[in-house]
Order: structure tokens, then C-alpha cells, then sequence
């Protein structure tokens, strides 16, 4: 290979042996790379706590210190975009820190006015996503800081990035994102966490006791995984919808559109995800007996609300697939078509736990279709183009 400038000159860059195990690339005796991937989330997740966490304190490069920034911007494409939208509702209630969320694509061409105080955090598992990439670039002629949440450590997006911090999810073959997410999410969450005590709304009692919950997560998504087994069951009747809405509030309404879109690329059926209380604003004319509707809601502040939601549902024929916590099951499954029992209840970091069978659910429904689960059609893993 030989490399060039825009000159049409001729470069030479150092070679780089770039370390890949013989576990990294075969199946691990899984059906497909992605049943493989999403097994692997409490490991890697614990990799990520391992290398960000030490005892009570968040270790993260120089130069993010949170009280010298006044707004974040939070930019990616498909499923790093939900994590950047889970992240947005963490960093503003956690740091009070105001947070943009959007899509590459968007941002790149809206020339949005950024304050020179704020940074920009581009998420891509990839680092090469052309929208993720050109946005990067516009903002760093805008802002004080950007920083790469990168899955690979040697792409464009981590050299082109002030900061580029390793997402550690190792390499994800399967074209649709599942440890990758969870680990963009676990990042994230430590970030915010990282912003919370700079900016001194918490202290380091209350960071000492969000961490604990962190460290949680690993264990918890190990019982999480049981859930593939129930969810195996359900596919056969999901993949028969034509449709399916997805419904969640608060952090939970970004893992909803993410298991939509899960949905979507593996099984190739029409799905949605919803904010619960914008349904009665259009969706609900969708609703009929054969609309699947999933709702995500553990039992905490939201819960009534979202049940409440769901309850209009159930009134008008819809199919209703509650997950929820022991709690949550015990007081809303009267009339539900099924349950799926979530570990834990009210703790913040559950859009990590309710990210898992939302990858069942559509993993097992493109199986039960006969899809190819690790090369959906018309998809890329990496998309280097507009
Ligand atoms: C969905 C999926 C895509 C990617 C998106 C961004 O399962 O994998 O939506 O998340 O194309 O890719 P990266 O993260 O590489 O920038």
C-alpha cells in the first residue's frame, strides 16, 4: 500500500501491528458474532469500570475538568446517537450541566452556534463514520474541547479528536451495535458522573455511592443474559407483527428507539420507539391487536406515568410486552400479553441493564425470520460515506 497527500505526494507512516486475538474474530461457539457480543457485555463492561474506576475515583485523561465548560454538545449516528441521547438526561440531572443531543448528519450541515466554552463529545464505535467525522471537524473550530468516544483507538476520530477516550467494548464483528452501546453508555455514564462532582453537586460520599451502583452493573447484566431464553419464546410472536412501538420515558425513551432500531435492521419489521407521552399525540392511531407494544418501565419516579400510557393501550386492543422489576410486574401486569423481569429497581444506570433484551428480543426475532443476523441486508458496519 502506498499512501499520498492532496498533493499527490507520496507519505510514509510508521507501520503499526495492531494486536488482534484469534478470540476476537471467531464465533466462541455462539450461532452468530452478535449472540457472542452481547454475552460478552458483563465482562467488558467490567473492563471498562476497571480502566476508568479505581477504588472511589474517576481516572480519565487530563484536561476534562467539567467546571471549565458551560454546555456539551453530544454528536453521533444510529445507535451511538442514543447513547449520546441516554447521556444527555445523566449529564443534565446529575451535573446540571445543559447538553445538545443530535445526529451527525444534522449537525454537520446546520452550522449550529456552539459557545466557546462548551465540548463536543463525537460517540462512534467505528471512529470512521463520515458524518461523525465531519462534524468533529466543524466543531473544533467552535468550541474549547472536543473529545472521541471511540470503540477503535486508531481511527479518525480518535486522532482528530483533543481527547480520545477508548469505549474498550474489543472488536464487535456483528454489523448491529449491541456491546458497543452498553460500553458507549458505561463511558458515558462516568463522564457524567466525572461532571457531577466537578461542578459540586454531589460529593464524594454521593460519587463513592454512584459508583458502587456502577460497579453493580457487570453482575446484573450476567442475570440479564437469563432473559435471552424468555425472549427466544416471545420472538415467535414478534415475528409476526408488521409493526411494533416501543415505549419508554425519560433515559429509558433512547433504549426504547434503540430497541426499535435493533428491530428494524435485524428482522426487518417497522418499528418505532416513542416517548410514552407523546403517544396519545399520533401513534395511538396505530394501535390494534396486532401491534406489538413494548414498554420499557422500571419501577421509579416515572413509572406511574408510563403505565398510565400503557394502560391506554391495552384499552384499545394493543398487545402489551411490560419489562419491568419485581415491583413493577407485581403491580401492573393485570392484562399484559407477557413480562419480562428486570433485575433491580430505581437505579440510575437501567438503560445499561434494559439495552440487553432489547438486543434479544431482535436477535431472536431475526433468527426465528431466518434474516442474516450478522450481515442484515442493505447495511455496513462502517459508514466512510454520506
Ligand atoms: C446499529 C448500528 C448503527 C451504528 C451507526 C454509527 O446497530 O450499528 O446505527 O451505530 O452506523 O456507527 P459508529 O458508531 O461506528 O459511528
Amino acid at each position: 500500500m502506498q499512501i499520498y497527500d492532496e498533493e499527490c505526494q507520496q507519505v510514509g507512516r510508521a507501520e503499526r501491528r495492531i494486536d488482534v486475538g484469534a478470540t476476537a474474530i471467531d464465533k466462541g461457539g455462539y450461532r452468530h458474532f452478535m449472540a457472542k457480543e452481547i454475552a460478552q457485555q458483563p465482562s467488558v463492561i467490567a473492563d471498562v469500570l476497571n480502566h476508568y474506576v479505581k477504588g472511589d475515583r474517576i481516572v480519565l485523561p487530563d484536561g476534562l475538568d467539567f467546571r471549565e465548560v458551560d454546555r456539551l454538545s453530544l454528536v453521533g449516528c444510529g445507535t451511538a446517537h442514543y447513547a449520546g441521547h441516554v447521556a444527555k438526561y445523566w449529564f443534565e440531572a446529575l451535573a446540571g450541566l445543559p447538553c445538545d443531543i443530535d445526529v451527525a448528519s444534522e449537525f454537520r450541515y446546520r452550522e449550529p452556534p456552539l459557545s466557546p466554552q462548551s465540548w463536543f463529545i463525537a460517540i462512534s464505535q467505528s471512529g470512521e463514520t463520515a458524518d461523525t467525522l465531519a462534524a468533529l471537524h466543524y466543531a473544533r473550530d467552535h468550541v474549547s474541547r472536543t473529545v472521541g468516544l471511540v470503540n477503535v483507538g486508531t481511527s479518525a476520530i480518535a486522532r482528530d479528536s483533543d481527547i480520545a477516550l477508548p469505549t474498550l467494548a474489543g472488536i464487535e464483528v456483528s454489523v448491529a451495535s449491541s456491546k458497543a452501546f452498553t460500553c458507549q453508555l458505561t463511558v458515558l455514564a462516568i463522564l457524567a458522573l466525572k461532571a457531577a462532582h466537578d461542578r459540586g453537586r454531589i460529593g464524594d460520599a454521593e460519587l463513592a455511592g454512584h459508583l458502587a451502583e456502577l460497579r453493580a452493573v457487570p453482575g446484573l447484566l450476567q442475570q440479564t443474559l437469563d432473559l435471552s431464553d424468555h425472549c427466544r419464546a416471545l420472538s415467535e410472536w414478534l415475528s409476526q407483527a408488521q409493526d411494533v412501538l416501543y415505549l419508554g420515558r425519560g433515559a429509558l425513551f433512547p433504549v426504547a428507539m434503540e430497541g426499535a432500531l435493533k428491530l428494524k435492521e435485524l428482522s426487518y419489521i417497522h418499528a418505532e420507539g416513542y416517548a410514552s407521552g407523546e403517544l396519545k399525540h399520533g401513534p395511538i392511531a396505530l394501535i390494534d391487536r396486532d401491534v406489538p407494544v413494548i414498554v420499557l418501565a422500571p419501577y421509579d419516579h416515572l413509572f406511574e406515568k408510563t403505565i398510565s400510557n400503557m394502560q391506554e393501550v391495552m384499552a384499545r386492543h394493543g398487545q402489551i410486552l411490560l419489562l419491568s422489576d419485581h415491583e413493577g410486574i407485581a403491580a401492573a401486569n393485570d392484562g399484559v400479553y407477557a413480562t419480562l423481569t428486570m433485575p433491580g429497581g430505581g437505579n440510575l444506570f437501567q438503560p445499561i441493564l434494559y439495552a440487553i433484551p432489547m438486543q434479544y428480543l431482535a436477535y431472536h426475532t431475526a433468527v426465528a425470520k431466518g434474516t442474516d443476523v450478522d450481515q442484515p441486508r442493505n447495511l455496513a458496519k462502517s459508514v466512510t460515506v454520506e
